[in-house]
């Protein structure tokens, strides 16, 4: 198969770090993300999605429908009429979904260019968010190509949404009559202010760079109550209604008369800005006078972009801040270009996406439903840290302030309160480890030890004094408590699989879908969160060594020999590691279960902690995943799958087989298995397995695919399903982190250290070498493995500046200098 055939929607245009997609009915709504800091919107390739400031939840923007017929209705829209003809169409196709003579989408890095033609009228719209901005611009082209002079119309499209988007979306007795808006007079800015009479210090604003002729700002009038976004009346009549929303649907609509001549281009931009006035209300001069609200920043928000001049300055600094931070890893040669592509734009971007949004707001996350999770976040920085280490450790004692006395984590938490989500249910006993895994790889990043002595609180005990390294012993002394009769750790409601509920007692069906049963005295344990704490535990010892601190590091070390001991006592079931001990005591994931024999987490765990490694166990494990669980498509989670549901395995066995966690390909923990072979010196088996789940090596198969070729699913149906090969949930998985850091630190082998930058390649044995260049601590490394012997693992010679150097440990260069790194394995 030619990897890199385009697909029939689309084609990579690396040299511009696009996907360009060529026609507008792709198998699902292909999404895009803009914004990098505060301000975020969801950009499909048809212009759908929705914007929201910090919170899709708390400061959501404008309106999206979720399970919409048809998926993807509501966005940024511009409506073009022909003035003479009457005839109506959309750049982007949608809503009116007029045949188009051109349409293209450009989903590049932080911005989605649209463009399309009809007639002789092409149009192109750039949305991006300049970085530190809160605002996004719609930079709009109108250009006649055709031969005679043109009137044509214009009418731009935002639906408000109420800012919070769960009220907004289920109690209509209030808010059909809250929703107020403004127009100002002096430049045609439309003010979204609802909210703004509660003394909350928010409003957004929609304006039009262009001189306009009119507006709406009534759903009801420009839509019609009995229209839909493809035939809004006031478009169909080519003439604005100048309505002003009092209650129901608040919307936003430029109207713009253009006379165009042949060859002749209009180029302008709409703003959709949040502005937060940010100083206190008692200080804010609006409670004297109850409800004018204070225009000064949306005009000068105005002002700064009437120029277009200004808005392309916006636009390249969004590219040169992009360029920036993808150049903290960059391979600049490799035999494989699919694993460069990726590395070197989607996957890091994707994992921009990630540390942003967690699980937040996508095409499969409705934004109110999740905030930032405590596992995922932390996950999530193993792939983000590189690029941006300040906001990692911002991050990192956030999740760390979400964390209660005991050990236990708010499982949830909202990215605009930072306060942890009382009403996710807590219990998953493999949470708080994770915080150790971040921040062991934001001080290899960094070398800022300084963070451990971050004042950082518990989330039960507001104002406290501990710091963040209180609160990793917390987790690691957490987990040493909570134990059960084979040693192992205890799994509480869920590990890192959410759907292994082993402690589901009730027999009553459960509405929430999760299982009820009190965790308090259960012995229900995880061989999962045994490797997962092998693995934290080494990490920690090594920091405590590091650190000078001996006794410490014993200590802790003896907590990992004491789990390993475990581990191999009691986990190991002859071919592999079995999954779990359920709430009677009977193994889970084991030869002797009818169904789930092997599961594929607790053989990555397990591995990567370090059991198996002396005695032949860590191999087999990863010869039985091979064996039973590997699949072109990907790693199954276990095998078989669960053919009837088991009310002593839970939300597992609910889904039916094939799907999600029971059996379906999870790709977050297909990158651990990556990261066990690399660990094995398996460099043929690593690289096969990583591109089994590359979204840019599906192109040719898209049909079946469906989602996005250019970043991450969770999850690709399993061979038990009716759909093998389809892929759901794109964007927001713990995929994106995890890859990178199998794709740059496993395959490409550039590992992060205390003391420098560890080279451990585990290529493919055909590859004859390659070429990274890394920004580390403020050096630049350019850095070329050669592979003369056909060999995928073993730095042999290293050598720095030419100069010969023992070991593979790249020493911590002066920051702005560049390092020239030549490597060989032989
Ligand atoms: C899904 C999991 C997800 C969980 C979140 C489950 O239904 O299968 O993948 O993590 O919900 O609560
Ligand atoms: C998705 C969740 O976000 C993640 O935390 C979990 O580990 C996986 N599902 C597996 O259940």
């Amino acid at each position: 198969m030619n990897t890199l055939l385009s697909s029939s929607y689309g084609h990579f245009d690396d040299a511009r770090r696009e996907y360009v997609i060529t026609r507008p009915d792709t198998p699902l709504p292909w999404l895009n993300y803009l914004g990098q800091d505060d301000f975020f919107g969801l950009c499909t390739n048809t212009a759908g999605g929705y914007s929201f400031w910090r919170d899709a939840k708390l400061r959501r923007l404008t309106r999206y429908r979720y399970n919409n017929i048809p998926m993807d209705v509501g966005g940024r829209y511009l409506y073009i009429r022909d003035a003479a003809t009457g005839d109506v169409w959309n750049p982007g196709w949608k809503p009116v979904k007029t045949p188009l003579d051109f349409y293209e989408c450009r989903h590049g890095i932080g911005y989605t260019r649209i463009t399309g033609a009809r007639r002789g009228i092409s149009a192109e719209m750039l949305f991006f968010v300049p970085p530190g901005e809160t605002l996004e611009i719609w930079r709009t082209t109108l250009r006649n190509t055709g031969e005679t002079a043109r009137r044509i119309q214009l009418f731009s499209f935002v639906e408000f949404c109420l800012f919070e988007a769960l009220n907004d979306m289920t109690n209509y007795q209030r808010t059909y009559s809250i929703g107020e808006v403004e127009v100002d007079s002096s430049d045609g800015a439309i003010y979204h202010k609802t909210e703004y009479r509660e003394r909350r210090n928010h409003y957004a604003l929609f304006g039009c760079t262009h001189p306009i002729s009119g507006y709406d700002t009534c759903r009801d009038a420009f839509v019609g109550v009995h229209n839909g976004l493809h035939e809004p009346q006031a478009v169909l009549a080519g003439a604005a209604r100048n309505s002003i929303a009092h209650g129901w649907s608040p919307v936003g609509s430029h109207f713009i008369e253009l006379n165009l001549q042949p060859g002749e281009a209009r180029e302008f931009a709409f703003l959709l800005a949040y502005v937060d006035q940010g100083e206190p209300a008692s200080e804010n001069p609006r409670f004297t006078d109850p409800f004018v609200i204070n225009k000064t920043k949306g005009r000068a928000l105005m002002a700064k972009y009437k120029n277009i001049a200004a808005v392309d300055d916006a636009f390249g600094r969004l590219n040169v801040t992009w360029t920036s931070h993808l150049s903290a890893f960059q391979v600049t040669q490799s035999p494989d270009p699919i694993a460069a592509r990726m590395a070197n734009i989607w996957n890091q971007y994707q994992c921009m996406a990630t540390f942003n949004l967690s699980r937040s707001a996508s095409m499969f996350e409705t934004g109110i439903g999740r905030g930032m999770g405590f596992r995922d976040s932390n996950q999530d920085i193993l792939g983000f840290v590189h690029m941006l280490p300040d906001r990692a450790r911002q991050r990192i004692l956030d999740i760390a302030a979400t964390q209660l006395s005991d050990g236990t984590c708010y499982h949830q938490y909202q990215p605009l309160t930072k306060k942890g989500n009382a009403e996710i249910g807590g219990d998953f006993y493999d949470d708080h480890l994770w915080l150790v895994l971040s921040t062991c790889a934001y001080i290899k990043e960094t070398g800022d030890r300084a963070i451990l002595d971050a004042p950082v609180g518990y989330a039960d005990k507001p104002g406290g004094t501990e710091n963040l390294l209180h609160h990793l012993e917390t987790s690691i002394a957490y987990t040493m408590k909570q134990r059960g009769p084979h040693g192992l750790p205890l799994i509480g409601h869920a590990d890192w699989n959410d759907c292994l509920n082993l402690n589901c007692f009730s027999t009553e069906p459960n509405e929430s879908f999760q299982c009820a049963g009190d965790v308090k005295g259960s012995i229900a344990e995880s061989a999962m969160i045994a490797g997962l704490f092998l693995y934290a535990t080494r990490e920690l010892t090594e920091l405590y060594r590091w650190l000078g601190r001996a006794a410490d590091a014993m200590r802790i070390a003896q907590h990992h020999a004491e789990m390993l001991d475990a581990v191999e006592t009691h986990a190991w079931d002859g071919e592999w590691y079995i999954r779990a001990f359920d709430a009677a005591g009977k193994p889970v994931g084991s030869n002797v279960c009818d169904e789930g024999k092997i599961f594929i987490e607790s053989q990555a765990w397990c591995v990567l902690g370090g059991a198996g490694a002396g005695n032949g166990r860590a191999r087999q494990a990863l010869e039985s995943v091979h064996q039973h669980l590997y699949t072109p498509d990907g790693i199954i989670l276990q095998q078989p799958a669960y053919s009837t549901y088991h009310l002593e395995l839970g939300e597992v066995s609910s889904y039916p087989p094939g799907y999600k966690e029971n059996a379906g390909i999870f790709c977050h923990n297909n990158t651990w298995v990556h990261l066990g072979w690399c660990q094995l010196g398996e460099g043929d088996r690593a690289f096969e397995y990583y591109l089994s789940i590359c979204p840019a090596a599906k192109e040719a198969r898209i049909e079946t695919y469906r989602c996005e070729p250019y970043v991450y699913a969770q999850m690709i149906a399993g061979r038990d399903a009716a759909t093998p090969g389809e892929a759901k949930n794109a964007w927001l998985t713990g995929t994106a982190a995890w890859t990178f850091v199998t794709v740059s630190q496993g395959i490409f082998g550039l590992q992060p250290g205390y003391d420098g930058l560890r080279l451990d390649p585990c290529i493919p044995r055909s590859w004859p070498g390659f070429s990274v260049t890394r920004r580390y601590r403020g050096a630049t490394y350019h850095i070329t493995v050669k592979n003369p012997g056909a060999r995928s693992k073993g730095i042999e010679s290293l050598k720095i500046d030419g100069r010969k150097i023992s070991g593979n440990v790249i020493p911590i260069a002066v920051p702005g200098s560049t390092v020239k790194i030549e490597a060989e394995i032989s």
